[in-house]
């Protein structure tokens, strides 16, 4: 456990710096939030969000959680340190060539990050085969894995077909393939799965219902492969239905999500898991524009465009953002205090692992964040750069905010014995 704690750390160290840098790049790139959504400065920025924040801490995540999760050891430690490499090298290279357009400099740095979430796949689903029992969370992560891969496999194709066409037909539906494999395949499939693991977790709560967690997940995962064909054959009333089969999907984990909630034996609900459940409905927000853009894909330029964009920024920034922060709120305060604590417990005394964070700067990013998407929105309801300047530089301030807190634990990790006083155990 200790040795996967530094790995772990390792990933949310790399993810706290793309916690800043990615608003930094909306801050420099607002205006390109206004025009298409293929525009190579909003792909550097959508990039720098999926891989370099979130991907950063979904690694750190899946690293610790996935053992815990299957009840079995992690394949391959070593090659999840490998991928970490992979990973902090071709991101980089991968935003910055979006940033100068330059998609063969795309497709090296993607084909770094590409191999390294092969690998993970690799990692995960052997992991998940030695498991001796597999319930719906194991299942979710499996299914992320496979996901992952085809994401990977699409971005690379995507990118090489931007220097030398070999993609057939319309690149723009391979564009919204390789979105949603990654979005709804990857991402949304994990969290519905690791949610049933961490809820229970940090509330003291317990899952009644696991039909319930089965069904949802079953219904997204048929609701996605019917998406991804309704999207490939342009047909309008199967995206229709195939997207709201994923809702229903999601409708369903997110009502045994509540129930967990509400047995909970923790009265207090932290910053954690408002977090997270705030990244639920924005979720619920980005799933009906989604459906609205489905039902009405050539209303007006302005709906079709911002609307686009706004449905992204919803998901990515709304959605996801909130929830994996919220849920690194909860697991690096465990991992520092583990690492740095655990080995000495009954030899010195030794702090609580919940005094480690600060609660005013997990509140200051969490409210920051959410004021930030507010405004980013209007901005692009509007049309108006302003409101998306000021609404990325409050995302800015919500990450320092976070980097703070996050720097206040790690620094812990550095700390020598001294009495504790009060908060000792
Ligand atoms: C989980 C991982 C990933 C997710 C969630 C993801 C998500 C997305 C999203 C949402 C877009 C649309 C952005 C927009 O329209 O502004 C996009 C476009 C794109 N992605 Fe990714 N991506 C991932 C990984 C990758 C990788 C590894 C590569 C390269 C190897 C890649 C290459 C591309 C390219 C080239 C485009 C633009 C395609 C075009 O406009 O023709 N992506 N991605």
């Amino acid at each position: 456990m200790a040795t996967q704690a530094a790995l772990s750390l390792g990933w949310f160290g790399l993810a706290g710096l793309w916690l800043l840098a990615a608003p930094l790049l909306g801050v420099i790139n607002a205006p390109a939030c206004l025009g298409s959504a293929s525009d190579p400065r909003l792909l550097a920025l959508t990039h720098a969000w999926v891989l370099g924040f979130l991907g950063s801490a979904t690694f750190g995540g899946i690293y610790q959680l996935l053992s815990v999760a299957v009840g079995e050891e992690l394949a391959w430690p070593r090659l999840a340190w490998i991928h970490g490499a992979l990973h902090a090298v071709g991101v980089p290279v991968m935003v910055a060539a979006f940033l100068r357009g330059n998609f063969s400099w795309v497709a090296a740095g993607g084909s770094l990050v590409a191999v390294g979430a092969l690998l993970a796949s690799l990692n995960m689903a052997v992991t998940i085969g030695r498991a001796r029992t597999k319930d719906a969370v194991a299942w979710a992560f499996g299914f992320s894995a496979f996901w992952l891969s085809a994401t990977v496999i699409a971005g690379f194709l995507l990118a090489v077909n931007r220097a030398h066409p070999v993609l057939p037909g319309n690149s723009e539906t391979w564009l919204k393939v390789h979105a949603h494999l990654g979005v709804v395949g990857f991402y949304l499939t994990l969290l519905q799965g690791a949610a049933f693991r961490l809820l229970p977790m940090f509330t003291l709560g317990d899952v009644k219902n696991w039909m319930r967690v089965a069904s949802g997940l079953g219904h997204t995962q048929a609701g996605l492969i019917g998406l991804i064909f309704a999207i490939a054959e342009d047909i309008p009333v199967a995206r229709i239905v195939f997207g709201a089969t994923i809702a229903m999907g999601l409708a369903m984990s997110a009502s045994e999500a509540w129930s967990v909630i509400r047995s909970r034996r923790k009265r207090v609900i932290d910053t954690g898991v408002r977090a997270f459940l705030s990244g639920a409905g924005a979720l619920a927000v980005a799933i009906v524009l989604g459906l609205m853009l489905a039902a009405w894909p050539d209303a007006g330029d302005g709906f079709s465009v911002s609307g686009a964009v706004a449905y992204g920024f919803v998901a990515i920034v709304g959605a996801l953002a909130l929830a994996v922060g919220g849920m690194m709120l909860k697991i690096v305060p465990f991992l520092v205090w583990m690492r740095r604590y655990g080995p000495v417990i009954g030899k010195e005394p030794v702090p609580l692992a919940s005094k480690l964070p600060s609660p005013l700067l997990e509140r200051a990013w969490f409210e920051l964040h959410l004021l930030g998407l507010v405004l980013v929105l209007l901005g692009l309801a509007r049309s108006e750069a302003p409101w998306l300047y000021a609404g990325w530089a409050t995302i800015v301030a919500a990450s320092v905010a976070s980097l703070l807190n996050h720097g206040r634990i790690a620094g812990h990790l550095w700390r020598k014995n001294r009495t504790l006083g009060g908060n000792a155990v």
